[in-house]
């Protein structure tokens, strides 16, 4: 089939090249001259895993860039609208790119067009646009639209979208059903992955997908209550953590507990820094102030977010516990990316963290695989630096802080990190590591849900961080209050030098849900040495 999809951003260059890898011929749109120029000389302008390769495949082929969305109009039966829908002051959902793009295809139509909703938008967009294009000169009949959102996530966008749980298509009419699961029958009979040449299948995915037929209002209503139900286990998780750290209770443990009960399942059940991205915070937030316009009070959303924005701050009061003053501190920050494998940095709370810390006259040494280039955009301060590598980034540094779980940083050598370190402290906003290596390492080691690891000072006390008291048990309350926490002492001894190679169960869980799996049964738990139970 003739497809234009107009964006070409994470979803829309995804989309669009993942349209043209089954068959179908694909024009791709963007007002963004530089990054039609760019992909048009065969440069990927995001991070993403296999996007380089479909692209190279068919691009010039299959698949073409232009600036003009109406000549992709004129030459398309379908047209897919990926533009950004961010939010606005109010926290609803800025729709005017959209408008624009329902203008454009309004103004060049010639013959009938499918118009596909692909954006994430609030309930009653789809009537918007036809309304919309009406009052632009699209005669009725001449078009339908339809919604139709995108599930994929940033990291595994592209084995998402060609092997995905469900395809959703709110539409009016078996015209516009019919062409949509044409579009996208190679993905959900399961054609496409028998071809010589698909991208690998992963392994937890679908053999066969659901089509899921609704009404259009419902089809929006199922993207924004999906990333909304997600974002709830997310706070939920973390609320938890909260409560874990005040008892002495382990988060992992929890978790694992829970989510192995089949009714809930163990993903998205992962404490740590809180949700990010370009999706998560704006979503909730449209879906909160579209339900209050349309008449409901969505207090529970009023909560979810609460409860993400003190995630921030509870790992910003450890930063504090750790190093007692802030000021003229060094530290190494691995991770700036919202999320592993991405290097989207909107919404991170990676940035969030090193912004605060920077206010607070901090200087940063900052590692990301993939998100350095964007940072230096949004970070543009003297007092952060960009680090080679991880290593680089720990040279002399007060502290080590981790803020994204990128698989690369869950194998760290750590006496190589304590050599590296003036103080020996980590603190790891997303439970990467077992406490007790860390302790074994002479590290001290404060994560998200779980009791403390503070090392006890060795030969050198100016090189360790003031303790409150002389005692063997250093009782540091992970929220920085002085009472109820719960630390293990350790010996200060320096590890035996090796690789770690022991991961943490939300490190096993990261690799397990990248390989198809999410369990996590690690033994992972922290446990006091010396026999002192943490709730003695
Ligand atoms: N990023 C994700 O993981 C994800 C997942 C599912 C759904 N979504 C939704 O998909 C939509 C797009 O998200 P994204 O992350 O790809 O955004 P993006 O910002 O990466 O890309 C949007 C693109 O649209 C282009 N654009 C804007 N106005 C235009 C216009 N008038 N004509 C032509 N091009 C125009 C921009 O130049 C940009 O390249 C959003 O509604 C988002 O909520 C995103």
């Amino acid at each position: 089939m003739k497809i234009a999809v107009v964006g070409s951003g994470y979803v829309g260059l995804v989309a669009a090249a993942s349209f043209a890898e089954i068959g179908h011929q694909v024009i791709c749109a963007d007002n963004d001259l530089q990054k039609v120029a760019a992909l048009q000389a065969g440069i990927v302008p995001i991070h993403e895993k296999f996007l380089p390769e479909i692209i190279s495949r068919h691009c010039g082929e299959r698949l073409t860039f232009t600036t003009s969305t109406q000549e992709a109009v004129r030459a398309s039966e379908v047209v897919f609208i990926a533009v950004g829908t961010p939010t606005t002051e109010a926290g609803a959902a800025d729709l005017s790119h959209v408008e624009c793009v329902a203008r454009d295809i309004a103004r060049a139509i010639n013959g009938f067009k499918l118009v596909v909703e692909k954006s994430t938008v609030p309930v009653y967009t789809n009537e918007w646009v036809h309304r919309a294009m009406l009052l632009n000169g699209a005669p009725e009949g001449q078009f339908e639209v339809v919604s139709n959102p995108e599930f994929l996530r940033e990291g595994t966008a592209v084995t998402d979208f060609l092997y995905p749980d469900r395809v959703v298509v709110g539409c009016s009419s078996e015209r516009a059903a019919q062409m949509m699961c044409e579009i996208y029958s190679p993905v959900i009979d399961g054609t496409y992955a028998n071809e010589p040449t698909a991208i690998p299948r992963p392994e937890e995915s679908l053999l066969v997908s659901q089509f899921i037929q609704t009404s259009a209002r419902s089809a929006e209503l199922i993207k924004h209550a999906s990333n909304a139900f997600l974002a709830m286990r997310v706070s939920f998780i973390n609320a938890v953590a909260n409560v874990c750290e005040l008892v002495g209770a382990d988060i992992e443990e929890v978790a694992r507990g829970v989510g192995a009960d089949k009714r809930i399942g163990s993903r998205f059940l992962r404490a740590g820094l809180g949700y990010g991205g370009s999706c998560f915070p704006k979503d909730v937030s449209a879906f909160k102030t579209v339900a209050q316009e349309c008449g409901y009070e969505f207090r529970l959303l009023d909560e979810v977010i609460r409860i993400n924005e003190d995630q921030r701050q509870a790992f910003l009061r450890k930063v504090r516990t750790a190093l007692w003053t802030l000021k003229g501190k060094r530290l190494a920050v691995l991770g700036l990316a919202f999320k592993g494998d991405t290097d989207d940095i909107r919404e991170s709370p990676a940035v969030a963290i090193v912004k605060a810390l920077l206010a607070q006259e901090c200087s940063i040494a900052a590692y990301d695989p993939a998100a350095m280039e964007r940072a230096k955009v949004e970070l543009a301060c003297e007092n952060i630096s960009y680090a080679d590598g991880p290593y680089e980034a720990m040279h002399q540094a007060d502290a080590l802080l981790i803020l994204t779980d990128w698989e690369e940083f869950t194998s760290l050598d750590l006496a190589r990190a304590k050599s590296l370190l003036r103080y020996p402290i980590v603190l790891d906003g997303r439970n990467l590591y077992d406490p007790e290596l860390m302790a074994g390492h002479g590290l001290s080691y404060y994560s998200v849900g779980r009791t403390a690891v503070v090392s006890k000072p060795v030969a050198d006390p100016e090189s360790q961080v003031p303790v409150q008291n002389g005692n063997d048990i250093q009782a540091i309350s992970p929220n920085g209050n002085g009472h109820n926490g719960h630390a293990v002492h350790t010996n200060g001894h320096n590890g035996n030098g090796h690789h770690n190679g022991s991961l943490s169960a939300a490190a096993k869980a990261m690799k397990a849900s990248a390989n198809g799996g999410a369990s996590t049964n690690g033994s992972n738990h922290a446990i006091p040495k010396n026999g002192n139970h943490p709730r003695k």
